[in-house]
């Protein structure tokens, strides 16, 4: 199922992990939506998320969908924290599947970087006077209180009930995540969010056994996934998504990564998804530079250093560069975000420019017919083709389609 063949991009091979098969290599990448009330998803979520199942993904993801209801960013988050949200995803997890695509759930807790607008307000932190527009703050919760940027909220610093009950959280997320219908689950390790904020030693100044060595901050990380790997079925791959490194001022870096990789592979972690940022101070990390594929590199050393799949990402946005990275053997997988908002049927023309035998069978059956019309049109009358256009019944051109398809047949 995973061995190449000579006449199929490897974008395009299919992917097997565990008893699920991806039909190509192409993953939407998680991307928050702001749009949820209460945390459960919408009309925007399916129509947003559905449409990357309609161009072609192999894997869909949705957004960073909350463990609990204080681990949202915002009040706008999604969430999975009640069981009165299952039946909303499972509506978007059954049209993904009608479509031939795999549906993932990233579980994310934001800990510290709670309470805040969403992007459009610039991510303010919320205060007393939002409580007017029903946007009442709430205080974060984060392994240590120190806030998220200079002059933020502070968190409230966990005690030990509080990481048992945050693990219950996500175990419990994954169980709902189970009955909504995902067949890939992605725990949130990165971006600054609670899972990072222990595992940094900038944001982790506990001196209990969950701060301190490097072994002692990816304790927590490592019991969540215990926990939700006890419940996610055997049959099923778990993802995690790590900030390889950390942003500017960080201190986290790829040697930390490798041994975090090497544990989580050890628990069960079936693929690594390989993004970087969101935990900064006065460390000695540079910004890394948003160039095209600036996170390949960090697939490329866990695959290859600790012999687990990997998820490429970051401003890759070329076909033939996807297909030079799995080629190069850097990555087993390929997310794109933006690409896809771009562009949702990003993978139909990456088929086509790779020369995949058939594209259109990336697509459901009711585009294919048309687009196929389409195509064939294209290349019979391609642009600037000289052909007079009738106005009325006397005029007679001289003009046939191949197929000798006329009248209005093709109109509907
Ligand atoms: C609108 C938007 C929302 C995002 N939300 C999430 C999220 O919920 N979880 C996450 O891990 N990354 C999130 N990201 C990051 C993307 O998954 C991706 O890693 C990043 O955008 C780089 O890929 P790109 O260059 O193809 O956009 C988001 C990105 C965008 C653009």
């Amino acid at each position: 199922m995973n061995d190449a063949r000579p006449d199929v991009p490897l974008l395009f091979t299919p992917l097997k992990l565990r008893s699920i098969v991806a039909r190509n290599r192409i993953v939407s990448s998680p991307m928050c939506q702001y749009a949820s009330d209460d945390g459960g998803p919408g009309e925007w979520q399916l129509v947003n998320f559905g449409r990357f199942a309609m161009g072609g993904c192999g894997i869909v993801f949705g957004e960073e969908s909350a463990v609990e209801a204080r681990g949202r960013k915002t009040h706008h988050c999604a969430g999975i924290y009640r069981d009165s949200h299952i039946a909303a995803y499972r509506r978007i997890t059954d049209f993904i599947k009608s479509l031939g695509a795999v549906p993932a759930i990233q579980l994310g807790h934001c800990g510290r970087r709670a309470s805040q607008h969403g992007p459009l307000k610039d991510r303010a932190t919320l205060t007393a006077a939002d409580a007017r527009d029903n946007l009442h703050p709430w205080q974060g919760i984060a392994p240590s209180p120190l806030p998220p940027t200079p002059g933020g909220a502070i968190p409230r610093e966990m005690d030990l009930q509080d990481i048992r009950d945050t693990i219950a959280a996500w175990r419990d997320a994954a169980l709902r995540a189970v009955d909504a219908g995902y067949d890939i689950c992605e725990i949130h390790g990165a971006h600054g969010y609670l899972i990072h904020q222990f595992l940094s030693p900038v944001s982790n100044r506990r001196t209990d056994g969950y701060g301190g060595s490097v072994e002692a901050r990816m304790r927590y990380a490592l019991e969540v996934v215990d926990a939700v790997r006890a419940v996610w079925p055997q049959d099923r791959p778990l993802f995690f998504r790590t900030s390889a490194v950390e942003g500017a001022g960080g201190v986290w870096g790829i040697e930390e990564t490798l041994a975090l990789a090497r544990a989580l592979k050890a628990h069960g972690v079936d693929v690594i998804d390989c993004s970087s940022g969101g935990v900064g101070g006065d460390g000695p990390m540079p910004a890394v530079p948003r160039v095209p594929g600036f996170q390949a590199g960090y697939a490329r050393e866990i695959r290859r250093e600790i012999g687990i799949p990997t998820v490429a990402v970051g401003m890759i946005t070329a076909a033939s560069h996807a297909e030079a990275i799995l080629r190069e053997g850097n990555a087993d997988l390929i997310a794109l975000a933006r690409g896809l908002m771009d562009n949702p049927n990003w993978p139909l023309h990456a088929a086509r420019e790779l020369g995949y035998p058939d594209p259109l069978e990336l697509v459901h059956a009711r585009e294919a017919q048309r687009l196929r019309l389409l195509e064939q049109h294209s290349r019979e009358y391609p642009p600037g083709s000289a052909v007079a256009i009738p106005f009325g019944p006397a005029e007679q051109v001289g003009y046939s389609w191949t197929a000798g398809i006329a009248g209005d047949r093709d109109r509907r």
